[in-house]
């Protein structure tokens, strides 16, 4: 089986002892089924910033959903890479869809924090996604390639970076893309980025469709929401659903 990250995106959710209550959970039900978890399969959580430091050390990766591109300094309300190394985050979501809906992020801000995600050595998953409206009047490949071109500009070794495709009118509507459409457009994206980046899929995702979206050729991972969080479903994710 070729290698896949599985990522669970909490969005704004859970509090302190809801992820207790979850850890504990995944624990019992990850020792239960650990032999059908395939080896190749890479997994995390991103959890808000209060609860990360819960998830250091654990057999997960642990992954923000943000973060700063400064470094440090006058930027009240800001999170800096360093502070999260600190409690092991190796991972941040960079772009979602959400944060460039409600927060205005636009493809410089994405493309400042992807380069000051490289630099910090922290792996960012960087999203890109068209709404229904392009959807619906064909401009999914167009939109696709502004988004690469300028979020990740500058980035030379994209084996530093992984690549996140959701569509937005798939994320949490339960209208999952189809297998062939998410393949369509992860190839696109691999012919436009490297042949060597890890591409995931989100939006929608659930036990029910992982293993056929999985299957396809140029998708390596998924980016979930809302399967993601309950232990019993985000472990069904990593073992495809067997
Ligand atoms: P859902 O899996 O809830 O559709 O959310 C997808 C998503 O936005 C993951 O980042």
């Amino acid at each position: 089986m070729k290698k896949l990250v599985i990522i669970g995106n909490w969005k704004m959710n859970k509090n302190l002892h809801e992820t207790q209550e979850f850890l504990s959970d995944f624990e019992k039900e990850y020792l239960n089924n650990k032999r059908k978890i395939n080896k190749k399969i890479e997994f995390g959580i991103a959890a808000p910033f209060t609860n990360l430091f819960l998830l250091k050390d654990k057999i997960f990766k642990s992954v923000a959903q943000n973060f700063s591109n400064f470094d440090s300094g006058a930027y009240t309300g800001e999170v800096s890479a360093s502070m999260l190394k600190d409690l092991g985050v190796s991972m941040v979501v960079l772009g979602h869809s959400e944060r460039r809906q409600y927060f205005n992020e636009t493809n410089e801000v994405v493309n400042k924090k992807t380069l000051q995600a490289i630099k910090e050595n922290i792996t960012p998953i960087v999203c890109v996604g068209e709404t229904l409206e392009e959807y619906e009047a064909g401009q999914t490949k167009d939109v696709i390639a502004k988004q690469l071109k300028e979020s990740l500009a500058g980035v030379e070794d994209f084996s530093k970076v992984i690549i996140a495709y959701e569509p937005v009118w798939a994320i949490g509507t339960g209208k999952t893309a189809t297998a062939e459409i998410a393949q369509d457009i992860c190839s696109f994206i691999r012919e436009n980025t490297s042949k060597k980046v890890v591409i995931q899929y989100g939006g929608s995702v659930s036990p029910s469709n992982i293993e056929e979206l999985m299957s396809q050729k140029d998708i390596n991972g998924a980016l979930v929401g809302g399967a993601s969080l309950k232990a019993d479903s985000f472990i069904k994710l990593l073992t495809l659903n067997k």
